[in-house]
Order: structure tokens, then sequence, then C-alpha cells
């Protein structure tokens, strides 16, 4: 076999969600797509802000020498200035642009991150049910995923997550609000993670790093707020984009900034900015830089999420499904009525609905609905949700 044997392997069981979007695909061509309710992928359908085409236009107006030359990998120093500014605010500590970097979205950041922390065989602690990618990016750069399971209400699971580190550990990820399910971490739980990781470092005589992947962190519900990750550690990375609240997700455009009193802060920007050139970014996109230091604070219409996010709770209530309403982002992460997620999948499936199994998040037992889709769809699907209850119910 001419190419790497691992490669194939990841491509055949790579993803359940890659899965139905061609499932969905072919449904839509014989059934037409205004027949099939899918609820597959988490790719945001509501358009950017209107501030975005003016920031657009503005930049598309600066065209002058030099604006599309490569630049510190990094990124610009006036870009990371302004993002700065707003993360200093957010997180209520004061990060300044030398504490931070751009990245191609938060997929990019992450590779950088790893690629920085990781050597062969060290251990990164994920918490299931996870965004399904970050086996990937810990496998990318040599390291290992360690899988810890949260509680019923998907909240962290402390004693889990203690149990699971090793003198190996050298990271976990957090990601708040949660893709598959919603769920946003209290303060109370971060600041005892932080403490917990902090004994674990001094124990092994190490550093754990606390990653925050935050995405999300300005799609959330009923006032809730995401709180601040540097205030429950020294030793926090955050990494975030503007993918989900701007809905630029086919933009790549991203960032990663660290708590100012990290250890080895110098060496983690050193490393960073070089893994952000050697994995072949180089830097973030140019004109999307420019374009989004002019966004902060601007997010894409959440309430109608919010709204989505009723309309969708009420239908799977009245079919009978157990769930968590969610916190943040735009999941629901509903229990599968009978055990075989896959199966209850197929059973959805039947009545035109695509939903992802729990197992393509490492949570069995479950599936996941995306609504990234115009409201009559969720209020249409009923009827299949009640179908296929009745069916797992036979
Ligand atoms: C939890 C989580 N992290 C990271 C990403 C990647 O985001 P980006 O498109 O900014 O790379 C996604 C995208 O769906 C996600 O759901």
């Amino acid at each position: 076999m001419a190419l790497s044997a691992k490669m194939i392997d990841f491509a055949s069981r790579a993803s359940w969600i890659r899965k139905m979007f061609e499932e969905g695909a072919r449904m839509k061509e014989q059934f037409g797509a205004e027949n099939v309710f899918d609820f597959s992928l988490g790719n945001p359908d509501l358009p950017p802000p209107p501030q975005y085409l003016a920031a657009m236009n503005e930049v598309l107006a600066e065209e002058k020498p030099g604006v599309h030359g490569y630049m510190a990998n990094a990124g610009y120093p006036a870009v990371r200035k302004a993002v700065a500014a707003r993360i200093s605010s957010e997180q209520q500590v004061i990060v300044d642009e030398t504490e931070m970097l751009m990245t191609c979205g938060a997929a990019g950041g992450l590779n950088v991150v790893m690629k920085s922390l990781l050597d062969p065989g060290d251990e990164v602690i994920i918490l299931a049910p996870f965004f399904v990618e970050y086996n990937f990016y810990i496998d990318n750069h040599g390291g290992v995923g360690r899988i810890v399971n949260t509680g019923s209400d998907f909240s962290l699971d402390l004693a889990a997550i203690d149990a699971a580190l090793t003198p190996k550990t050298k990271a976990i990820i957090v990601n708040s609000p949660n893709n598959p399910t919603g769920q946003i971490y209290s303060r109370e739980e971060l600041t005892r993670l932080g403490e917990l990781l902090g004994a674990a470092g001094r124990k092994f005589g190490t550093v754990i790093y606390l990653v925050a992947d935050e995405p999300y962190r300005k799609i959330v519900y009923d006032g809730a707020e995401v709180p601040s990750i540097f205030q429950a550690t020294n030793n926090a990375i955050l990494v975030s984009s503007y993918s989900k609240d701007l809905s630029l997700p086919g933009e790549r455009i991203g960032y990663i900034a660290v708590h100012p009193e990290v250890t080895d802060k110098m060496l983690l920007l050193g490393a960073m900015a070089l893994a952000n050139r050697i994995l072949g970014f180089v830097n973030a996109p140019a004109l999307m830089q420019r374009v989004v230091a002019r966004l902060q604070g601007v997010t894409v219409d959440s309430s109608i999420y919010a709204r989505r996010r009723e309309s969708f709770c009420r239908v799977l209530r009245e079919t009978g499904y157990e769930f968590v309403p969610p916190k943040g982002a735009f999941y629901l992460f509903p229990k599968s009525p009978i055990a075989d997620d896959a199966r209850f999948c197929a059973l959805l499936q039947e009545q035109k609905i695509l939903a992802v199994p729990g197992r393509g998040f490492g949570m069995p037992g479950y599936f996941r609905l995306a609504f990234c889709v115009e409201d009559s769809v969720i209020e249409r699907s009923a009827e299949g949700f009640k179908r296929a209850m009745a069916a797992a119910r036979n």
C-alpha cells in the first residue's frame, strides 16, 4: 500500500457526520431538499452580521503595496491588539497583543497548541462526548487522547478527571459551550478543575495546561454566561474563532491567547508562532485578520438560534424524548430511546430525519441534532420524531 496505513484506517472510520452528510445529499436528490430534515451538520446557516460586509468593503478599499504580503507568523500586531483588548474584557484579565496569535480557525489553533505542547506519547484528556476531531489533532502531534466521561447532565466529573491524570498528561481540552451537548461549565467547576490540575502538576513535577476551546462563547441562551478560563488557572490557553459567532467558518479565522502568567510563556508563544508557520498555515488569512479586527464585539443574531432551540425542545418534549436543554451552542444531544444509537439514527432516517449517533462523539446511547436549519424544518420534523419513537418502542 502506497498510502499511510494509519490514514487509510482513519478515513474508514473518520466521521459519522460526514457519513450522514453524504446520506443527506443522496436523500435530498431522491426526495427533494424540502422533504429531508437534515440536522446533521453544525454549519452555521445565519448570514454574517451586516457590519461584516461594511468591514469587508473598508478593507478592500485599503489596497496598497504590501497588504497581501507575508507577515509575522503570529499575525498583524494591530489586529492582535484589537482582539487582545476584547479578550481582556471577556476574561477579566489583561492580555496584550504579544500574548496571543491569529490562527486558521479554532481547528488551526488547536493544532498549533498541540504541536507546541506534545512529545510522542504525551497524554491529553478529552471529555466525552467530544468534538470528534480532537483525537485526530492530538494524534497529529504524536499525542494520545485519554477519554473521560462527563456526568449525567454533562457537567465535569472532577473525580474521573483526577483519576485519569498521569505524569504524561500535558493538557486537558475543555469545550464550553459544548459541541455536542450545549453544556456550559460553571465558574466553580472550572476553578476546581484548575486547582486539581495544579495539584497534579505539583505531585508529578509537571505542568498541565488547561486548553479552552471556545468558538461558541457568544452563542448562549437564557442569559447564560461563559466563565473566564483565565480566572480558573494561570496555566490556561484559550483557543477560539469567528466561525460560529460571525458565521464565517469557511474563512478560517481564529486565535489563541495565553494567560499572562502561564508557565514558560515566552517559550510557549515562540513555539506557537513557529508551529503556525511549519504546520503550513504560515499565518492566518491577511484579509480576514483585517476584517475581524473591525468586528470585535459584533455577533450574529443569536436570538434566531434561541428561537429554534425553544421550538426544538418543545418538539422533542412533546414527542417523548429525554434531553438536557442546551445552555449554549446550537446542538441538542438527546438520549436514544434504544441503547443502539446508530440503529435509532437509522429509524430516524426512515422518517427522513438526519441525526448523528452519539458514538461519533465518544458517547453511545445518544444522538446529536444541529439546529442550523430554518425554523420550519424543526416544526415539520415533529411527526417524524414521533413515528421514530413509536418504532423504537415496538
Ligand atoms: C468544539 C469545536 N471546536 C473547534 C471547531 C473548529 O472550529 P473552526 O471552524 O473555527 O476551526 C468546531 C467546529 O465545529 C467545534 O465544534
